[in-house]
Protein backbone atom coordinates (compact mmCIF):
# COMPACT_ATOMS: atom_id res chain seq x y z
CA UNK A 1 0.00 0.00 0.00
CA UNK A 2 1.31 3.42 -0.48
CA UNK A 3 -0.13 6.59 -0.01
CA UNK A 4 0.96 10.11 -1.42
CA UNK A 5 -0.26 13.80 -1.52
CA UNK A 6 -0.14 16.65 -3.63
CA UNK A 7 -0.94 20.26 -3.00
CA UNK A 8 -2.90 23.11 -4.67
CA UNK A 9 -2.07 25.93 -6.13
CA UNK A 10 -2.83 29.49 -6.97
CA UNK A 11 -2.01 32.17 -9.55
CA UNK A 12 -0.27 34.96 -8.04
CA UNK A 13 0.66 36.99 -10.87
CA UNK A 14 -0.25 36.35 -14.61
CA UNK A 15 -2.93 34.31 -15.16
CA UNK A 16 -4.54 34.39 -18.97
CA UNK A 17 -1.53 36.79 -19.80
CA UNK A 18 0.14 33.34 -19.62
CA UNK A 19 -1.96 31.89 -22.49
CA UNK A 20 -0.44 34.57 -24.79
CA UNK A 21 3.21 33.97 -23.55
CA UNK A 22 3.43 36.29 -21.01
CA UNK A 23 5.32 35.79 -17.50
CA UNK A 24 2.81 34.33 -15.18
CA UNK A 25 3.94 33.22 -11.23
CA UNK A 26 1.97 30.27 -9.34
CA UNK A 27 2.59 28.59 -5.88
CA UNK A 28 2.12 25.56 -4.33
CA UNK A 29 -0.59 25.87 -1.32
CA UNK A 30 -0.80 23.89 1.79
CA UNK A 31 -4.28 22.51 1.15
CA UNK A 32 -3.51 18.54 -0.40
CA UNK A 33 -5.08 16.06 -1.98
CA UNK A 34 -4.40 12.88 0.00
CA UNK A 35 -4.09 9.10 -2.38
CA UNK A 36 -3.81 5.61 -1.10
CA UNK A 37 -3.21 2.95 -3.93
CA UNK A 38 -3.05 -0.79 -3.25
CA UNK A 39 -2.04 -3.81 -5.47
CA UNK A 40 -5.32 -6.02 -5.19
CA UNK A 41 -6.85 -8.70 -7.26
CA UNK A 42 -9.88 -6.47 -7.11
CA UNK A 43 -9.72 -3.29 -8.05
CA UNK A 44 -11.99 -0.44 -7.13
CA UNK A 45 -11.64 3.44 -7.08
CA UNK A 46 -13.97 6.17 -6.86
CA UNK A 47 -15.16 7.53 -10.86
CA UNK A 48 -12.76 9.89 -12.17
CA UNK A 49 -11.34 9.96 -15.58
CA UNK A 50 -8.20 11.56 -14.50
CA UNK A 51 -7.45 8.04 -12.21
CA UNK A 52 -8.96 6.10 -14.81
CA UNK A 53 -6.24 7.25 -16.83
CA UNK A 54 -3.70 7.18 -14.59
CA UNK A 55 -4.05 3.25 -14.13
CA UNK A 56 -4.17 3.11 -18.35
CA UNK A 57 -1.08 5.30 -18.86
CA UNK A 58 0.81 3.08 -15.98
CA UNK A 59 -0.18 -0.34 -17.45
CA UNK A 60 -1.40 -1.27 -13.95
CA UNK A 61 -4.42 -2.31 -12.07
CA UNK A 62 -5.33 -1.19 -8.34
CA UNK A 63 -7.70 0.20 -5.72
CA UNK A 64 -7.66 3.47 -4.78
CA UNK A 65 -8.66 5.64 -2.08
CA UNK A 66 -8.80 9.51 -2.33
CA UNK A 67 -8.97 11.82 0.88
CA UNK A 68 -9.00 16.24 -0.42
CA UNK A 69 -8.91 19.07 1.30
CA UNK A 70 -9.39 20.80 -2.26
CA UNK A 71 -13.04 21.42 -3.33
CA UNK A 72 -13.17 20.90 -7.26
CA UNK A 73 -13.73 23.47 -9.72
CA UNK A 74 -12.88 25.91 -7.13
CA UNK A 75 -9.45 26.98 -9.28
CA UNK A 76 -7.16 25.63 -6.23
CA UNK A 77 -6.07 23.02 -8.88
CA UNK A 78 -7.32 20.28 -7.29
CA UNK A 79 -7.69 18.02 -10.65
CA UNK A 80 -4.03 18.16 -10.90
CA UNK A 81 -3.12 17.30 -7.53
CA UNK A 82 -5.32 14.12 -7.82
CA UNK A 83 -3.44 13.29 -11.13
CA UNK A 84 -0.22 13.80 -9.84
CA UNK A 85 -0.87 12.21 -5.87
CA UNK A 86 -2.17 9.12 -7.90
CA UNK A 87 0.78 8.88 -10.14
CA UNK A 88 3.00 8.89 -7.48
CA UNK A 89 1.29 7.12 -5.37
CA UNK A 90 1.32 4.44 -8.52
CA UNK A 91 5.11 4.82 -9.01
CA UNK A 92 5.28 3.52 -5.56
CA UNK A 93 3.55 0.84 -5.06
CA UNK A 94 4.73 -0.90 -8.31
CA UNK A 95 7.84 0.55 -8.12
CA UNK A 96 8.02 1.81 -11.57
CA UNK A 97 11.07 4.49 -10.72
CA UNK A 98 9.40 7.37 -12.61
CA UNK A 99 11.48 10.71 -11.38
CA UNK A 100 9.29 13.80 -10.01
CA UNK A 101 9.88 15.22 -13.26
CA UNK A 102 8.22 12.56 -15.55
CA UNK A 103 5.40 12.53 -13.12
CA UNK A 104 4.77 16.35 -13.70
CA UNK A 105 4.63 15.71 -17.57
CA UNK A 106 2.45 12.33 -17.49
CA UNK A 107 0.24 13.95 -15.04
CA UNK A 108 0.16 16.92 -17.89
CA UNK A 109 -0.61 14.92 -20.73
CA UNK A 110 -3.60 13.03 -18.57
CA UNK A 111 -4.97 16.81 -17.76
CA UNK A 112 -4.50 17.54 -21.51
CA UNK A 113 -6.13 14.26 -22.32
CA UNK A 114 -9.23 14.24 -19.95
CA UNK A 115 -9.68 18.25 -20.66
CA UNK A 116 -9.79 17.89 -24.45
CA UNK A 117 -6.41 19.55 -25.21
CA UNK A 118 -7.71 22.78 -22.62
CA UNK A 119 -4.85 22.24 -19.58
CA UNK A 120 -1.68 24.08 -19.34
CA UNK A 121 1.45 22.48 -17.45
CA UNK A 122 1.56 24.74 -14.49
CA UNK A 123 -1.01 23.17 -12.09
CA UNK A 124 0.52 19.68 -12.69
CA UNK A 125 4.03 21.16 -12.38
CA UNK A 126 3.69 23.18 -9.65
CA UNK A 127 1.32 20.15 -7.62
CA UNK A 128 4.42 17.84 -8.49
CA UNK A 129 7.44 20.23 -7.11
CA UNK A 130 6.16 22.40 -5.03
CA UNK A 131 7.50 26.32 -4.29
CA UNK A 132 6.70 29.53 -6.36
CA UNK A 133 7.14 28.92 -10.26
CA UNK A 134 7.64 31.31 -12.79
CA UNK A 135 6.02 30.30 -15.93
CA UNK A 136 7.47 32.49 -19.61
CA UNK A 137 5.38 30.46 -22.52
CA UNK A 138 6.90 26.68 -22.42
CA UNK A 139 9.30 26.96 -19.95
CA UNK A 140 8.90 26.70 -16.03
CA UNK A 141 11.78 28.01 -13.20
CA UNK A 142 11.03 27.47 -9.61
CA UNK A 143 11.97 30.96 -7.46
CA UNK A 144 13.10 30.90 -4.40
CA UNK A 145 9.98 29.96 -1.68
CA UNK A 146 8.31 32.82 0.22
CA UNK A 147 6.54 33.25 3.40
CA UNK A 148 3.82 34.83 1.90
CA UNK A 149 0.63 35.02 4.32
CA UNK A 150 -2.68 33.99 1.72
CA UNK A 151 -6.56 34.16 2.65
CA UNK A 152 -8.16 32.21 -0.13
CA UNK A 153 -11.61 32.67 -0.59
CA UNK A 154 -13.68 30.16 -3.05
CA UNK A 155 -17.02 32.06 -4.11
CA UNK A 156 -18.55 28.61 -4.62
CA UNK A 157 -20.01 29.79 -7.92
CA UNK A 158 -18.35 26.99 -10.08
CA UNK A 159 -16.55 28.18 -13.58
CA UNK A 160 -15.07 26.75 -16.37
CA UNK A 161 -11.45 27.88 -17.27
CA UNK A 162 -12.20 26.36 -21.07
CA UNK A 163 -14.95 29.00 -21.14
CA UNK A 164 -12.93 31.97 -19.97
CA UNK A 165 -9.63 31.03 -22.14
CA UNK A 166 -11.76 31.05 -24.90
CA UNK A 167 -13.40 34.46 -24.10
CA UNK A 168 -10.62 36.18 -23.69
CA UNK A 169 -9.57 34.91 -26.68
CA UNK A 170 -12.30 36.20 -28.56
CA UNK A 171 -12.34 39.67 -27.25
CA UNK A 172 -8.44 39.68 -28.90
CA UNK A 173 -9.63 38.79 -31.94
CA UNK A 174 -12.30 41.42 -31.66
CA UNK A 175 -10.36 44.45 -29.72
CA UNK A 176 -6.83 43.59 -30.49
CA UNK A 177 -5.86 47.18 -29.81
CA UNK A 178 -7.60 47.14 -26.62
CA UNK A 179 -6.87 43.19 -25.05
CA UNK A 180 -3.24 43.01 -26.41
CA UNK A 181 -2.13 46.24 -23.95
CA UNK A 182 -3.95 44.81 -21.54
CA UNK A 183 -2.47 41.61 -21.31
CA UNK A 184 1.17 43.04 -21.82
CA UNK A 185 0.29 45.18 -18.68
CA UNK A 186 -0.56 42.22 -16.89
CA UNK A 187 3.37 40.77 -17.78
CA UNK A 188 4.74 44.28 -16.72
CA UNK A 189 2.89 43.98 -13.49
CA UNK A 190 3.94 40.40 -12.69
CA UNK A 191 7.91 41.53 -13.96
CA UNK A 192 7.32 44.37 -11.70
CA UNK A 193 5.73 41.59 -8.65
CA UNK A 194 8.67 39.75 -9.15
CA UNK A 195 11.46 42.61 -8.36
CA UNK A 196 9.01 43.22 -5.17
CA UNK A 197 8.58 39.63 -3.42
CA UNK A 198 10.28 40.48 -0.45
CA UNK A 199 7.52 43.51 0.58
CA UNK A 200 4.13 42.22 0.70
CA UNK A 201 2.71 46.03 1.00
CA UNK A 202 4.36 46.63 -2.79
CA UNK A 203 2.92 42.94 -3.94
CA UNK A 204 -0.39 43.90 -2.62
CA UNK A 205 -0.56 46.98 -4.96
CA UNK A 206 0.46 44.65 -7.79
CA UNK A 207 -2.04 42.55 -7.00
CA UNK A 208 -4.74 44.94 -6.85
CA UNK A 209 -3.39 45.95 -10.53
CA UNK A 210 -3.27 42.55 -11.59
CA UNK A 211 -6.74 41.83 -10.49
CA UNK A 212 -8.16 45.40 -12.19
CA UNK A 213 -6.95 44.12 -15.35
CA UNK A 214 -8.50 41.24 -15.36
CA UNK A 215 -11.87 42.63 -14.55
CA UNK A 216 -10.87 45.05 -17.56
CA UNK A 217 -9.97 41.49 -19.75
CA UNK A 218 -13.83 40.55 -18.78
CA UNK A 219 -13.36 37.84 -15.94
CA UNK A 220 -14.80 39.29 -12.74
CA UNK A 221 -17.59 38.09 -11.48
CA UNK A 222 -19.89 39.73 -8.74
CA UNK A 223 -19.25 37.19 -6.14
CA UNK A 224 -15.23 37.58 -6.49
CA UNK A 225 -15.53 41.73 -6.17
CA UNK A 226 -17.44 41.19 -2.95
CA UNK A 227 -15.16 38.85 -1.38
CA UNK A 228 -12.19 41.08 -2.60
CA UNK A 229 -13.28 44.06 -0.96
CA UNK A 230 -14.07 42.35 1.96
CA UNK A 231 -10.44 41.15 1.97
CA UNK A 232 -9.22 44.91 1.32
CA UNK A 233 -11.68 46.69 3.78
CA UNK A 234 -10.53 43.91 6.15
CA UNK A 235 -6.06 44.77 6.28
CA UNK A 236 -5.38 42.98 3.30
CA UNK A 237 -2.51 44.15 1.19
CA UNK A 238 -3.83 43.66 -1.99
CA UNK A 239 -6.37 40.84 -3.22
CA UNK A 240 -7.23 39.79 -7.05
CA UNK A 241 -8.74 37.18 -9.08
CA UNK A 242 -6.45 33.45 -9.02
CA UNK A 243 -7.16 31.62 -11.91
CA UNK A 244 -9.30 31.85 -14.41
CA UNK A 245 -11.82 33.76 -12.66
CA UNK A 246 -15.85 33.93 -13.79
CA UNK A 247 -16.21 32.89 -9.90
CA UNK A 248 -13.79 30.74 -8.40
CA UNK A 249 -11.26 31.58 -6.24
CA UNK A 250 -9.57 34.67 -5.31
CA UNK A 251 -6.67 35.31 -3.45
CA UNK A 252 -5.62 38.17 -0.84
CA UNK A 253 -2.36 38.75 0.80
CA UNK A 254 -2.21 39.17 4.19
CA UNK A 255 -0.44 40.85 7.41
CA UNK A 256 -0.31 37.40 9.71
CA UNK A 257 -2.39 39.54 12.07
CA UNK A 258 -5.23 40.16 9.67
CA UNK A 259 -5.47 36.44 8.46
CA UNK A 260 -8.57 35.42 10.49
CA UNK A 261 -10.13 38.64 10.56
CA UNK A 262 -10.07 38.82 6.64
CA UNK A 263 -10.79 34.90 6.37
CA UNK A 264 -14.12 35.72 8.53
CA UNK A 265 -14.68 38.74 6.16
CA UNK A 266 -15.06 36.56 3.64
CA UNK A 267 -17.20 34.16 5.04
CA UNK A 268 -19.75 36.96 6.27
CA UNK A 269 -19.92 37.34 2.46
CA UNK A 270 -20.86 33.54 1.73
CA UNK A 271 -17.19 32.67 0.47
CA UNK A 272 -15.75 29.74 1.65
CA UNK A 273 -11.89 31.09 3.48
CA UNK A 274 -8.43 28.89 3.55
CA UNK A 275 -5.92 30.66 5.48
CA UNK A 276 -2.87 28.92 3.59
CA UNK A 277 0.90 29.72 3.09
CA UNK A 278 3.34 28.76 0.37
CA UNK A 279 3.96 24.39 -0.11
CA UNK A 280 7.49 24.23 -1.11
CA UNK A 281 7.14 19.93 -0.65
CA UNK A 282 5.38 19.42 -3.77
CA UNK A 283 3.82 15.67 -4.80
CA UNK A 284 5.01 14.13 -0.84
CA UNK A 285 4.87 10.31 0.71
CA UNK A 286 2.72 10.34 3.67
O1 LIG B 1 -8.50 28.20 -13.41
P1 LIG B 1 -7.12 27.69 -13.26
O2 LIG B 1 -6.62 27.74 -11.88
O3 LIG B 1 -6.89 26.37 -13.91
O4 LIG B 1 -6.15 28.72 -14.03
C1 LIG B 1 -6.28 29.03 -15.37
C2 LIG B 1 -5.18 29.95 -15.75
C3 LIG B 1 -5.25 30.47 -17.18
O5 LIG B 1 -4.12 31.32 -17.36
C4 LIG B 1 -6.50 31.28 -17.41
C5 LIG B 1 -5.20 29.34 -18.19
C6 LIG B 1 -3.91 28.58 -18.22
O6 LIG B 1 -3.97 27.45 -18.72
O7 LIG B 1 -2.85 29.10 -17.84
Amino acid sequence: MATWSAPGKVFLFGEHAVVYGKPGVAMAIKPRVYVTVRKTKHPSHPKSPYIDECFKVMGVRGSVYVHSQLQSSSGLGSSAAVTVATLSAINDEFNLGHSRGAIADIAYTIEKKVQHGRASPTDTYVSAMGGLVLITGSSKRRLPPQNLQLVVGNTLVSHSTAKMVEMVGTARKKHPDIINPILDAIGAVTLNALHHIGDPKELGRCMDINHALLEALGVGHPVSSRLIIAARTTGAYGAKITGAGGGGSIIALCPRRAKSRVAGAIESCEGRAIITTIDTEGARRE
